[in-house]
């Protein structure tokens, strides 16, 4: 019998998302100080990437609404690019104001949740991207392009492929560095994303591939493990495991990222990132929310091999 040992890559990227994606779903708003003072303290965990709050309509999401103050007021360390949501070009106009270099576009896979959550048709959106990836590009910011409800919508169910390879066809031929796919609801699950992950590879010639998993049920650290099978070495994580509004039952976050870190750096992959100093910012992030955090390593403290640590 032969054991096959897992490939593995010698190092993965953790984009931190937790600032937007998290906070977007709190109930109560939190204050600007302390969204820049958690911001500033995941910047000092190592962490290179931080999706920091979104340029959407303040009616749509009212816990961002004071986006242009956070861009404004972090103190930003050169080697940490802070990047921001835009839905359309009023939002681009204003992240290009605030300074930002880095911007998120998104785009349903499937067209009920996009209606809900742009008021536009996945057609109407692209066409909107147009103009946006030319002035960005022009500007030298730096764009991602989420594929949201990639692998399966809580109003459509099933979403086929085709769908997610035309608007990566469309987001890399506007010229877009990076494209996530989105598993919004927590519907993927390991097998699902090995094979969709292999059909999906080879598309990718232009943009690079990362992945965004929420934890709904459980499964955000199995499929990054078959993600990584696949040669995915992007992933997001929430500090905290931050997000799903309380009062919308069965919503939840993205995987807690000082999981993630600890998940990858137990098995020897490079992150870059202090597990100590994360498990500090997932204990804050707790407190400006109020409320217990589902993060596994902040409650069980880092794994120890030269003797007992305490948590
Ligand atoms: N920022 C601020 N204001 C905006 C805006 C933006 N990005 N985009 C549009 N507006 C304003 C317009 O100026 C207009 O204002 P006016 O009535 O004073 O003239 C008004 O909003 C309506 O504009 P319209 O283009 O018709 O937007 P809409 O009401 O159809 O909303 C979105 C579309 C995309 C702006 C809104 O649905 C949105 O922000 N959604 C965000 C969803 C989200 O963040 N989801 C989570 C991430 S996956
Ligand atoms: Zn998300």
């Amino acid at each position: 019998m032969t054991h096959q040992l897992l490939h593995l890559p010698k190092s993965v990227t953790v984009v931190e998302v937790g600032p937007r994606d998290g906070l977007q779903n709190e109930a109560e708003f939190v204050p600007t100080d302390q969204k820049i003072a958690l911001i500033e303290r995941l910047a000092e965990t190592g962490l290179k990437r931080i999706e920091i709050t979104s340029f959407v309509h303040p009616k749509a999401i009212p816990q961002l609404q004071d986006s242009e103050e956070v861009v404004k007021r972090i103190q930003g360390k050169p080697e940490v690019v802070y990047s921001t949501l835009v839905p359309n070009e009023k939002g681009l106009e204003r992240a290009l104001t605030a300074g930002v270099k880095e911007i998120g576009l998104f785009v349903s896979a499937s067209e009920t949740h996009n209606q809900k959550n742009v008021r536009m048709s996945i057609a109407d959106s692209l066409k909107g991207f147009r103009n946006i990836a030319e002035k960005a590009l022009a500007s030298t910011v730096r764009m991602r392009g989420y594929i949201v409800t990639a692998f399966g919508c809580p109003y459509e169910g099933k979403i086929a492929p085709e769908k997610v390879e035309f608007i990566i066809d469309e987001y890399q031929a506007l010229g877009i560095h990076e494209i996530a796919l989105g598993d919004t609801t927590g519907m993927a699950n390991p097998l699902m994303v090995s094979r969709l992950m292999e059909r999906l590879r080879p598309r990718f010639t232009q943009a690079a591939p990362a992945l965004h998993f929420h934890d709904t049920r459980g499964l955000a650290l199995a499929n990054i493990l078959a993600a990584l099978q696949q040669d995915i070495h992007i992933f997001d994580g929430a500090i905290g495991g931050l997000g799903g509004c309380p009062y919308a039952p069965g919503a939840s976050g993205n995987v807690a990222t000082e999981d993630l870190i600890n998940m990858l750096e137990e098995m020897g992959i490079e992150t870059g990132v202090d597990l100590r100093k994360l498990i500090e910012c997932a204990r804050y992030a707790g407190e400006i929310i109020k409320r217990d955090l589902s993060g596994h390593i902040s409650r069980a403290g880092r794994v120890c091999w030269d003797g007992p640590e305490t948590p």
